[in-house]
């Protein structure tokens, strides 16, 4: 790691312990972010991203489990063996903050929008009028009218404004990194666009980076600076958004991409994605891909570095035996 590195995990794996069976939810997952980026995590239901989210915000319960050869560094310092009363007291929402998924429900209807600011500061000592201040101003800045939405119940806004607050909350404490997990997922077309607006002006105005997870790569591909593809658990491509778009590599990201009209070209070029589980042998994508080799069905590939693109395939891997 070099001491620039804003974010970087390390073999992070993330595994559910059930009674007879593991669930290996991230395996060996090796990224880095650079401060500024909005990296945008995609990937189909079950493929981990809720998992890695929670994993770089230490919010993994049992039965789930961060196996020990995992490492995620933070602006120098290795978060997963911070003690947990400074991994809350420095880095949590004071450094990274999280709005999660669903998280709508996540607001209180008994309380006043305002009383989720006061409750967010309250182990973080800062005066009642300074985070007044501070939610009126965040609020305003989610495009919302701070006075009637801070008095108002949750109850009496809508999702897109529900989500909206939960952002201006992420903001509270002036994190350097927000990771939003699904935040505009159960939003119609209109409201999805206004607030994606919205998180690239906070990105560009006020410097913070984000996480932005969603499994659905049109969305992926207008908000970030560089994209990570998840399948499986593992990481199958990591790159520059506008290159990962434009040239996809891995058969995989290439198939997401034609699967979607608005960036995939005209209605005539459209193809569904082939149907079918991860293999738990060779390539995880090797029961679905159109690229696939005889090589790929018992050897599971590493990670190869293209020109700076990460692309999990032996496409790209120099093995003389396939
Ligand atoms: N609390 C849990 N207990 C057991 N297994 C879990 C738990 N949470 C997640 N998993 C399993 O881990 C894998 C990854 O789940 P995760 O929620 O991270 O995926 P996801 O990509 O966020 O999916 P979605 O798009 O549906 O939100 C899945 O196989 C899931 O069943
Ligand atoms: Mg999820």
């Amino acid at each position: 790691m070099s001491f620039s590195t804003f974010l970087e995990t390390r073999n992070l794996s993330v595994s559910y312990y059930m009674e007879r069976t593991k669930i290996p939810a991230v395996k060996d997952v090796s990224f880095s972010m650079e401060k500024g980026e909005i990296l945008g995590i995609i990937g189909e239901s079950g493929s981990g991203k809720s998992t890695l989210a929670k994993a770089i915000l230490r919010a993994i319960k049992p039965p789930g489990k961060i196996e020990p050869s995992s490492k995620i560094f933070f602006k120098g310092r290795e978060l997963l063996s911070m003690k947990e009363t400074d991994f809350k007291k420095e880095i949590l929402w004071k450094s990274i903050s999280y709005v999660p998924q669903a998280s709508q429900n996540s607001l209180n209807n008994t309380m006043r929008v305002i009383d989720h600011f006061y409750d967010t500061a309250y182990s973080h000592g800062l005066s009642k009028e300074k985070v007044t201040e501070k939610a009126l101003e965040l609020l305003k800045m989610v495009k919302l009218d701070p006075e009637r939405v801070a008095r108002a119940y949750p109850f009496q806004l809508s999702g897109g404004m529900k989500q909206r607050v939960l952002i201006a909350l992420s903001l509270l404490l002036d994190p350097d990194l927000v990771i939003m997990d699904e935040a505009v997922s159960s939003l119609d077309v209109a409201t999805q666009r206004y607030i994606l607006e919205i998180i690239k002006d906070i990105n560009k105005n006020i410097g913070t980076s984000i996480i932005f997870i969603t499994h659905d790569i049109s969305i992926s591909a207008y908000l970030s600076t560089d994209i990570l593809v998840l399948y499986a658990g593992e990481l199958m491509e990591e790159g520059k958004a506008e290159a990962v778009i434009k040239t996809p590599l891995h058969p995989y990201t290439a198939d997401l991409i034609s699967s979607v009209p608005s960036i995939g070209g005209s209605m005539q070029n459209i193809r569904p994605i082939k149907e079918g589980q991860p293999s738990l042998v060779g390539c995880p994508f090797n029961a679905r891909c159109n690229k696939l080799m005889d090589y790929c069905k018992l050897n599971h590939p590493e990670v190869y570095d293209v020109n700076g693109r990460k692309v999990r395939c032996f496409l790209y891997g120099n093995n003389k035996d396939k």
